[in-house]
């Protein structure tokens, strides 16, 4: 469930309408309702209550500081992958108990910055990186409390760009060579281990994946506990899907997630950690856009929208869906329209649905694309000096821009000329 429901004939994010937040900051723009976000982070802890757990938003999914001190102030945590992400959670206010720092290169630098500012634990995907990691802690005169990622081997069965658990992804150590590299990091004087790591894919929309893998690593807890090592974390990673759309099947709950959790692994006496980006972040943000042209073309018609993909990235990278809907709703009868919707930037695959029926907009009309807060404004660009679309966060019957808009001057300034030219 997410908070942006139709009243009086228009969509809102909580009590705002989107079309006063299109009126003040403008179109395009990302949307997110904090109850939303928050009920998500609840479903999670609910789901794993009973269990000692620490949910670690995925920051990658959603990164705006803002969004991630609404979550740290509910107790997440926070799973990064760079020094930016590590950075933005501490600039959240999240300490850095609460901080994994996930992630298959992380450099010297960067593990530096993280043990001096504090870590929860490195999730360590190579033997070249566990050495790394070993130099540079022992270098601080800490230790790095470690855990290693295995990769389960596992078929994730999502889109082949972000399935990660087969042995042919460059993720993770295979589970079979798992003994060894625990050996070895056991040895190294500036890591301690602490527990195991796993992460098959995301937008996953079957349990069985989840359950094979977590099967697997708690036989290797076992394994690894008989071994001598003392394993009492596991972080079972991310990856629970969500509904793209409002009619097809619904996903696994994260009730029923958690059951899986609890099946395989529960008896081990572990802490769970988990790492959900999409379902955290994803229903509870939109993006809304303004129709600039529909142009009628030889056996179809163009809507030609103010955002494109280098706003929202995921129909032309993944072939994803996202729900097009009216902000206003359409006159009772009236008949919906097949529509291509595209952007204005110059490639073929700037287009964000083919063939889509759609009421029948007009130049001006606003329109919000669903489902659009994970991976949404994190991975934006410029491409074609299109500048970065602000956000906005919506708590209740407020709203506030989380990130401006950039301006052609602060996007054109950043260039600079050489002294020769
Ligand atoms: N943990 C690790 C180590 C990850 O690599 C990821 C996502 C997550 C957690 C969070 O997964 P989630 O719960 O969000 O599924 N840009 C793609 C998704 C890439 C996911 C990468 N890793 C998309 O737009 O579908």
């Amino acid at each position: 469930m997410d908070h942006f429901l139709t009243r009086d004939g228009e969509l809102w994010a909580e009590d705002v309408p989107l079309s006063e937040i299109a009126a003040a900051v403008g179109t395009p723009v990302y949307v997110y309702s904090s109850a939303t976000l928050l009920r998500h982070l609840s479903l999670f802890d609910e789901a794993l209550k009973g269990m000692p757990h620490l949910v670690c938003f995925a920051v990658k999914a959603l990164s705006n500081v803002a969004v991630l001190k609404l979550l740290g102030e509910e107790g997440a945590g926070m799973d990064v992958v760079s020094e930016g992400e590590y950075r933005r959670a501490k600039a959240a206010g999240v300490p850095g108990e609460r901080i994994v720092f996930s992630g298959v290169g992380k450099t010297r630098g960067e593990m530096r910055t993280a043990l001096l500012g504090g870590i929860r634990q490195f999730n360590l995907e190579s033997e070249p990186e566990m050495r790394a990691l070993s130099e540079v802690a022992t270098s601080l005169g800490v230790v790095a409390p470690i855990a290693i990622r295995v990769n389960p081997d596992v078929d994730a069965k999502t889109h082949a760009k972000i399935a990660t658990g087969k042995s042919e992804n460059k993720f993770g150590i295979p589970i079979a060579k798992a003994r060894e590299a625990y050996r070895e990091a056991a040895s190294l004087p500036g890591l301690k281990v602490v527990g195991i790591d796993v992460h098959i894919g995301s937008q996953l929309t079957d349990l069985a994946p989840f359950e094979a893998a977590y099967r697997k690593v708690a036989e290797l807890t076992e394994a690894l506990r008989a071994d001598g090592h003392d394993i009492y974390r596991l972080d079972l990673g991310g990856g629970l899907g969500i509904p793209y759309t409002r009619s097809n099947e619904v996903p696994p709950l994260p009730s029923e997630y958690g059951e899986v959790i609890r099946r395989t692994v529960g008896h081990l006496d572990c802490e769970i950690e988990i790492e959900p980006g999409r379902l955290i972040a994803g229903n509870a943000g939109v993006l809304l856009s303004r129709v600039i042209y529909v142009k009628e073309g030889e056996g179809r018609d163009f809507l030609i929208l103010d955002a494109a993909m280098n706003d929202l990235v995921r129909p032309a990278m993944y072939d994803a869906h996202h729900d097009i809907v009216p902000v206003i709703e359409p006159a009772p009868g009236a008949e919906p329209r097949a529509f291509d919707v595209v952007g204005p930037v110059c490639e073929t695959g700037d287009t964000f649905a083919r063939g889509r029926p759609l009421p029948a907009f007009g130049e001006g009309d606003l329109v919000a694309f669903r489902s659009a807060g994970a991976y949404g404004a994190v991975m934006a660009s410029e491409y074609n000096s299109r500048p970065l679309i602000p956000e906005v966060l919506v708590q209740r019957d407020q709203f506030a821009v989380i990130r401006p808009r950039t301006s052609y001057d602060d996007m054109i300034g950043r260039d600079s000329i050489p002294a020769w030219l």
